[in-house]
């Protein structure tokens, strides 16, 4: 840590631009196995938040891997550093007014404990997109539980490194038993009873 810095403090603040955006900013964390559907059911909240003229913004896995994080792997340690830098860019999202969607495995519950600290307490809502790992390898959209369970990735969340499911989240996404509509309904339902929406 640099022991020369110090902290500018911005004219600007976050509830100033919470008020021009009219909302409370926040961060909507799912955390799901690979193939849970956390990114199609991110994408289609903020669509429906499009509409009712929010302002917002999606983080999602692989697009960040291609870029801020794309020196990391999936060791344990890669991925919390993943998580680490991710929840420090969710802070920003939020000081600037926005409501962010993450969608990242985040596979261990310190580093999303970690996130959470971050942030003021009703600014955090846990989504857990709780497919089950068979239903996630029925679908297998990319290929990569065929490939992991030949042996060919190591590492893979849910084969051979671990998935710590939240025990506590503000939301529980059941992607098997319901279709899109209905999830991305649960969802605004419950950004309403938070006074988010
Ligand atoms: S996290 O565990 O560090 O949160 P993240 O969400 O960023 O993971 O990336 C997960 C995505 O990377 C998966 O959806 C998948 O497409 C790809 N991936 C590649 N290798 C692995 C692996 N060993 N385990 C999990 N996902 C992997």
């Amino acid at each position: 840590m640099n022991t020369n810095l110090t902290w500018h403090q911005a004219a600007i603040c976050k509830t100033d631009r919470a008020r021009q955006k009219h909302q409370r900013p926040c961060v909507i964390w799912f955390t799901g196995l690979s193939g849970s559907g956390k990114s199609t059911l991110a994408n289609a909240l903020e669509h429906a938040l499009f509409e009712r003229r929010h302002h917002s913004y999606l983080l999602d896995g692989d697009n960040v891997r291609h870029g801020l994080n794309r020196d990391l792997g999936f060791s344990d340690a890669d991925r919390e550093e993943n998580i680490r830098r991710i929840a420090e860019v969710a802070k920003l999202f939020v000081d600037a007014g926005l409501i962010l969607m993450t969608a990242f495995i985040s596979p261990f519950r310190a580093d999303r404990q970690l996130a959470r600290q971050l942030l003021a307490a009703d600014e955090f809502v846990e989504v857990h997109v709780a497919t089950s790992l068979a239903v996630c390898e029925e679908r297998d959209p990319k290929g990569l539980y065929r490939k992991a369970r030949a042996g060919q990735i190591a590492n893979f969340t849910g084969i051979d490194s671990a998935y710590e499911p939240p025990l506590d989240p503000e939301v529980v996404v059941d992607t098997a038993a319901h279709d899109l509509d209905a999830c991305v309904a649960q969802m605004l339902a419950h950004l309403q009873r938070l006074e988010i929406i």
